[in-house]
């Protein structure tokens, strides 16, 4: 009922502004089980879509002006879609974005209005702005007939958020938002992009976000600089291996011999990718034979990864993993995305849920000073459109 509410609710704003019938598209956020930073690097991931997601609802405008209404933060913005300006990082620059990409792909673009809103955390590491640039392609893709394919807007989404936005993000959260699947993870080799969907159940255990509240404003300059780092250290190993073309094709022996006695910081970087990529092989056999806890321990050594080689996490995000790693019914831990604050990810069995939230949540106060929200998630499908009449009548 919640998806319905939201989705009529921003249906509705958008007849009130622009007196006409809006398509409505929903976009949901991602979690990521392992696999992570991998993505750039050519390895894969482990990502879902959730039951928190974006809903825009946009139509033609009559002319060249747009007009963009943030439905949650009462902001407007309007511009001639040939003159879209940009305003660092803010929301509606992941909707220029999208419109940048198409025009330089050669599609015009008529105006359109859009109102947007969801029900995401932004900065939580679910995504929400992958999301809003799924969302937006995925309309404009249908109203104005464009006949892209999911992949062929998934790139386009990715390639947005890297040249308008500025951040050099890999793949995963674009499509993981437009290629999920109810009751599935993917996994995606980011190097082939071919993928497939494994089950993941979840009857007595349940994929639970505890949220830092940190804001990662560290993200985009720390991950552009990890994503450098990555490639300093393939580019050591190229001058003896030319073949090897991104940590996918590099081997521990290959970092021992080229990266570590020329820089053990760029060589830490390339160990943690290069460990996590086999890491995620072997969890997915996990996933295969139904075993959990072996599962579980490989979330905890990813953590160890991303906190102490890849150095992305942060004292709130270590804390927060720290907790549950004694608690019995919780299968496995770790930061989850980009990292500098948003959410760890934790397999817990669902009894336990509330009881546990509860401590860590004061844990997390006593020490922090700060509250710690909580996600309990559902893995639902990617984006779709919403037929918002339905809702409209059951409400
Ligand atoms: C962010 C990026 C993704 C991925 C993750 C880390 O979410 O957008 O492409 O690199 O960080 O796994």
């Amino acid at each position: 009922m919640q998806i319905n509410k939201v989705a009529a609710g921003i249906a509705e704003k958008f007849r009130q502004a622009f007196n006409s019938e809006p398509l409505v598209v929903r976009s949901p956020g991602r979690v990521n089980l392992i696999g992570e930073h991998t993505d750039y690097n050519g390895g894969f991931v482990l990502p879902a879509a959730i039951d928190k997601a974006v809903y825009v609802a946009l139509g033609k405008s009559n002319d060249d002006m747009c007009q963009f209404i943030a439905a949650d933060m009462q902001e407007q913005y309007s511009g001639n879609i040939n003159n879209l300006k940009k305003i660092e990082r803010h929301w509606y620059d992941y909707i220029n974005g999208v419109v940048d990409q198409l025009q330089k792909a050669g599609y015009t673009i008529p105006g359109f209005n859009c109102v947007i809103g969801g029900d995401i955390p932004t900065g939580a590491g679910m995504s929400s702005s992958a999301a809003v640039e799924c969302a937006v392609l995925y309309a404009l893709n249908e109203t104005f007939h464009l006949k892209l394919d999911t992949l062929s807007m998934v790139k386009l989404a990715q390639k947005a958020e890297n040249e308008y936005v500025g951040v050099q993000c890999g793949i995963m959260d674009q499509f993981a938002s437009m290629f999920g699947k109810k009751g599935n993870v993917i996994k995606l080799d980011c190097r082939s992009l071919e993928f497939e969907y494994t089950p993941f159940v979840t009857d007595d255990i349940k994929i639970v976000l505890f949220d830092t509240n940190i804001k990662h404003s560290l993200a985009s300059s720390e991950y552009n600089t990890r994503r450098l780092q990555c490639e300093t250290g393939v580019a050591m190993i190229q001058e003896f291996h030319p073949q090897v073309k991104t940590l996918r094709d590099a081997n521990m022996d290959m970092l021992t011999k080229y990266v570590l006695p020329k820089d053990k910081v760029v060589y830490d970087r390339c160990r943690y990718v290069v460990e996590e990529i086999q890491r995620l092989q072997a969890a997915c056999i996990d996933l295969v034979h139904n075993d959990r806890v072996a599962f579980g321990k490989k979330m905890y050594a990813t953590h160890e990864g991303l906190s102490k080689l890849y150095d992305v996490s942060c004292r709130e995000l270590d804390f927060l993993v720290e907790f549950v790693k004694n608690e019995k019914a919780v299968l496995g831990a770790r930061m989850m995305g980009g990292g500098f604050g948003g959410c760890t990810i934790n397999l817990i069995k669902e009894g336990a849920i509330a009881e546990i939230a509860a401590r860590i949540a004061k844990a997390y106060q006593d020490a922090f000073n700060m509250e710690m929200k909580m996600y309990v998630t559902q893995i639902e499908d990617g984006t779709n459109i919403i037929n918002v009449h339905h809702y409209a009548a059951q409400l």
